[in-house]
């Protein structure tokens, strides 16, 4: 017969599982730091280091703080409905506010470098990434914390909304593939054995970001793992369903 684990050992794997996407994802944020910081003269807002804030403020917001915030409903089980979705919400802000500040970052340092705007791959699939991102947070924001939606259409949403948000996530690791592979080529120049200590680190740094990526993919898309309302939150949504849609409650 087929080991079904007890609802406490699924906790505890999922707690491991969370804590080594944690792991993979701090070590984004810093090998990205190392590259820039070590290899490519450090971070400032002037001169060639302008450069360097994009790739630090878009795999700290487009990739460790999304994938934080995607977990959230995960992580935070015994919490409300209601506090998951702040939180949510608050580190999705958080993660678009710095992928702002990466974005003027590389745009100012075009434009006082005189370098054209928008003509690699990687460019036109990071503004589509952020144009969506952005789309997919004022409709989460409209139908999950404004008050006024009905069950409904909250309900009807909510899959796109999971669709969606796991799509852009993969496509912003995509897009940092791209940057990198970009990077690469233009700052570090090949020699004979092609395995200089940057580049080795630069590839490092694709890896651990793909591996970042299917760690949060596996916790969310696993079906034991999803958060479970708690006892009051389903009296409390019959009773939502009541007041935005009119039946009684034996209806349903
Ligand atoms: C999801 C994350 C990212 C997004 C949304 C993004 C977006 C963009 C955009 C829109 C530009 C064009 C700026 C302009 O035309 O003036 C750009 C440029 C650039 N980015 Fe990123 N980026 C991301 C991550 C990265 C990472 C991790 C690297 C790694 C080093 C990187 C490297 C570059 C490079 C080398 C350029 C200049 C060349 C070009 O315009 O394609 N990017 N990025």
């Amino acid at each position: 017969m087929e080991d079904v684990p007890t609802r406490s050992q699924a906790m505890g794997q999922l707690t491991w599982t969370v804590a080594g996407s944690q792991v993979l994802g701090l070590a984004v944020i810093a090998i990205t730091g190392v590259w820039m910081g070590h290899y490519r003269g450090g971070i400032s807002w002037s001169g060639m280091q302008q450069f360097n804030v994009h790739p630090l403020c878009m795999v700290i917001g487009m990739v460790f703080l999304y994938g934080d915030a995607v977990l959230v409903h995960r992580v935070f089980r015994n919490e409300t409905k209601r506090i998951t979705k702040i939180l949510h919400g608050v580190i999705h802000c958080m993660a678009f506010i710095i992928a702002i500040v990466g974005l003027v970052a590389v745009f100012e340092f075009h434009r006082k470098s005189n370098i054209t705007d928008m003509y690699s791959l990687h460019s036109w699939c990071g503004i589509a990434t952020f144009a969506l991102f952005f789309i997919q947070w004022i409709l989460g924001f409209s139908f999950f914390l404004f008050p006024g939606v009905t069950f409904s259409l909250r309900s009807s949403y909510k899959p796109l909304h999971g669709f969606f948000g796991i799509a852009l996530f993969a496509l912003s690791i995509g897009t940092c593939l791209l940057g990198i592979l970009e990077k690469i080529f233009f700052s570090i120049p090949m020699t004979n054995t092609g395995y200089e200590p940057e580049r080795v680190l630069a590839n490092v740094l694709g890896l651990l970001l793909v591996a970042f990526g299917i760690s949060v993919g596996y916790i969310v898309t696993k079906e034991e793992w999803r958060r479970q309302p708690l006892p009051e939150e389903q009296a409390l949504s019959m009773d939502f369903k009541t007041l935005t849609e009119g039946d009684s409650p034996s209806d349903s």
